[in-house]
């Protein structure tokens, strides 16, 4: 069939290496005056607009978003769709919480039209958000993961999630009933959605965290997830220090906490671990070693006191950790990952390690891709990647507006301002392969492609 082609202007920034190895100069991309032609989902051309005009096919109109910022679409590494409708319930610490909000909320997800709504909101707060990608967390019920990657579907995003596997502490109605059955039907799940045809969806094997699990839904998870190499495997790790001071109760005979998971064989490139607080420095050169990356996950962190991650620890050149940025709604307080950067900002300045502009952007972008093992499909405006972006505006707001002004217009203060002031106000347009699918002020994009 015909081509699909779209064409925006604006300027672009991207990152095609990581800014804490190699330096911002090697590591960002900007065009100044930059176009960007998409063709067929993907990204045709990204670079400078007099180099490209050329190409674009005569018919096709060059959105103009000249006074705009273009990144690429934000990847949020860790997030529970199921936990919108609990999210900013006051007052309590990591174990209490769970018990108190998630995992009563967590039960009416038993209920398919109830979970139907909670995704399509969800989907939809993302993209308005400038989200594009997400690693989610579910429910223990198959049909929770069926109608999120439905509407992920939907709107054509690439979405990972998978079932919750969990066989202890917790009401007896949210747990597996046995291992064998959590088994199956996450065969049963990948099977149906893992790369299906037709969507950009990915399976995770999701292990809900040690305190959940026992070793034979460990030991199984693992087995299985050596069967679809290709899947994620995705998890909560060192969140709380009484989550692990639990944890090295209930497995006595792993090292450290982190070698719960190492012991299972859960550890390795494709295992995303949310929080990671209080990994020690042995345990971040275990992550270091068998490839697992962390989600940093700041207003979550915040939210429930659970401590501050230590960024510099992670990233450190002698042995890099693979870290991303996630919202981790609902212990996050927002789907706007421009929030959670401005939040990561502060966890780092509160630890002697402000994170400037340029690192925040990468870790939402391309270090969330890298974490998740897409950095090949997305997070980045390279020619073939997917043509997932999103449209800032500098002007959204009146303060924002005002400091960009008075700024001295270097991409990186421009990029500062929009972390610090941000959130989906700022946000003008979502793409998503080379589609709008939200433009702000407008009640819904049509679906036209
Ligand atoms: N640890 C285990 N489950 C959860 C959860 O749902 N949210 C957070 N923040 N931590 C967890
Ligand atoms: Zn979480």
């Amino acid at each position: 069939g015909a081509r699909t082609v779209t064409a925006v202007r604006g300027r672009l920034v991207w990152f095609c290496d990581d800014p804490f190895l190699v330096g911002t100069g090697a590591a960002m991309r900007h065009e100044k005056d930059g176009l960007l032609i998409c063709v067929d989902g993907r990204i045709a051309y990204s670079g400078p607009y007099q180099d490209g005009i050329g190409r674009v096919p005569e018919g096709v109109k060059v959105v103009d978003y000249r006074h705009c910022v273009i990144t690429p679409g934000f990847v949020d590494s860790h997030v529970h769709y199921t936990q919108v409708g609990m999210v900013a319930s006051y007052g309590e610490k990591l174990i209490n919480w769970l018990d108190k909000f998630v995992y009563p909320e967590g039960m009416k997800y038993s209920d398919k039209k109830y979970a139907e709504e909670g995704a399509e909101l969800f989907c939809k707060e993302l993209l308005r958000n400038g989200t594009t990608t997400a690693l989610v967390f579910t429910s223990t019920y198959p049909h929770s993961v069926d109608v999120l990657f439905d509407r992920a579907a939907k709107y054509g995003m690439r979405i990972a999630a998978g079932k919750v596997l969990m066989d202890r502490n917790a009401p007896e109605a949210l747990l597996d009933r046995s291992v064998e059955e959590a088994m199956e039907q996450t065969r049963g799940l990948i099977d149906k959605w893992h790369n299906k045809a037709g969507t950009r969806n990915v399976y995770a094997v999701m292990p809900r965290f040690p305190l959940a699990c026992t070793r034979d839904m460990l030991t199984e998870a693992g087995r299985l997830w050596e069967e679809y190499p290709s899947v994620l495997m995705h998890s909560h790790i060192a969140e709380n220090a009484d989550e692990v001071f639990e944890g090295r109760k209930l497995f006595p005979e792993c090292r450290t906490y982190l070698d719960v998971l190492d012991d299972h064989g859960l550890l390795r490139a494709g295992t995303v671990l949310a929080h990671g607080v209080h990994l020690t420095l042995g345990e971040l050169d275990t992550c270091h070693r068998t490839g697992a990356a962390i989600a940093h996950c700041p207003t979550s962190n915040l939210f429930l006191g659970s401590g501050l991650f230590r960024l510099r620890d992670a990233t450190t050149p002698s042995r890099p950790v693979t870290v991303g940025l996630a919202t981790d709604v609902g212990g996050g307080t927002s789907l706007s990952m421009l929030t959670t950067m401005n939040e990561a900002y502060k966890v780092g300045a509160l630890d002697g390690n402000p994170i400037d502009a340029v690192r925040l952007f990468y870790l939402a972008t391309l270090g969330s891709a890298r974490a998740m093992r897409m950095d090949h499909q997305i997070g980045s405006l390279q020619r073939g990647h997917e043509a997932d972006f999103v449209v800032l505006d500098p002007r959204a707001t009146p303060l924002l507006e005002k400091r960009t002004r008075t700024g001295d217009g270097s991409i990186e203060d421009v990029l500062f301002a929009l972390a610090l002031l941000g959130d989906a106000e700022a946000v003008e347009a979502t793409y998503v392969a080379g589609r709008r699918v939200h433009q702000r002020g407008r009640k819904e994009e049509k679906a036209t492609w």
